[in-house]
């Protein structure tokens, strides 16, 4: 047995990170200030999604606990939590969440440099089968438009062995689609199949996206010819760390981070992973295309 203690052990926590990196770059702090406030939303929002797990909170989707009393559904009671923490962070200016329909301007006299578009928790529909679900957020710097990038040197494997889809939907599918799939379960070259992974939380399959390699897809397809995926709160923020970690993030016809904001909850097909991958899925595109 060692005799360390677990207290002797340096552990990098995001939030000494965060602190670390604010002191260097000398700023105002407003960033720190940011991050920080966000990091307090998310800690309160694991805290409660473990509480419901634990607690087998049967209809935590709802409104009802087991003791009969009102609870606040957890994708509410996480927006409210990242809202609140956002607006008194005294470092945004206008909050977008999936929650809302309308963009949030903060109050005049609480109002900082920073545009913050969210998903408070994404994947929502999974909570009571207790699956892997997260917040998402893009930070834009008012008139600028920046992503920060808060994880280094994460990068994917150049090509992978796993397709990730809602493959129930392939009567939907169009024929490069199909094919696609296809050739990832008989490939032509004798090689191995591709194998299947799909939790249905897009945190989660792109999270295992970068870190095993392969692609993930929301699709445009006859029943979504726009994908489900919103622009400005899921799709971005992902095609960007995807981008940053050496893979792509595409519509099918555009690089997702070239897709102009049309409205604020706009909604992209969305094909993104490991470069080779991604590549041999927009070869089947453009031969459908040049055959049509
Ligand atoms: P949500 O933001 O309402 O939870 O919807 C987005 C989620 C993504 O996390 C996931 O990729 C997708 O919906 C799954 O959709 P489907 O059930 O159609 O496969
Ligand atoms: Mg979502």
């Amino acid at each position: 047995m060692s005799d360390q203690s677990p207290f002797d052990v340096d552990v990098e926590t995001m939030t000494r990170f965060v602190m670390e990196q604010g002191r260097k770059a000398k700023g105002t702090g407003e960033f720190t200030q940011l991050l920080n406030s966000l990091l307090t939303a998310i800690k309160a929002i694991s805290c409660a999604v473990r509480k419901a797990g634990l607690a087998h909170m049967y209809g935590i989707a709802g409104t009802v606990n087991v003791t009969g009393d009102e609870v606040k559904k957890l994708d509410l009671l996480s927006n409210d939590l990242v809202i609140n923490m956002l607006r008194s962070s005294y470092s945004t200016c206008i909050l977008v969440s999936e929650e809302n329909k309308e963009a949030i301007i903060v109050d005049p006299e609480k109002r900082g440099k920073y545009l913050v578009c969210f998903d408070p928790l994404d994947g929502s529909s999974n909570i009571d089968c207790l699956a892997p679900i997260g917040t998402i957020f893009g930070i834009h710097r008012k008139a600028i438009g920046e992503f920060i990038l808060v994880e280094q040197n994460v990068k994917i494997k150049k090509k992978g062995v796993i397709y990730s889809l809602n493959e129930g939907y392939a009567k939907y599918f169009d024929p490069a689609l199909t094919e696609y799939i296809q050739r990832k379960k008989f490939p032509e070259d004798g090689s191995a199949p591709y194998s299947a992974r799909y939790v249905g939380s897009m945190v989660a399959d792109v999270h295992r996206t970068l870190k095993y390699g392969g692609i993930f897809m929301y699709p445009a397809s006859k029943k979504t010819p726009k994908g489900k995926l919103r622009l400005l709160y899921e799709c971005n923020p992902m095609a960007f760390i995807m981008e940053q970690a050496g893979g792509i993030a595409t519509t099918g016809t555009q690089p997702v981070l070239d897709v102009k904001p049309e409205s604020i909850h706009q909604r992209v097909p969305l094909i993104m992973g490991s470069p080779d991958d991604v590549e041999e899925f927009l070869s089947f595109v453009k031969k459908h295309q040049t055959s049509a």
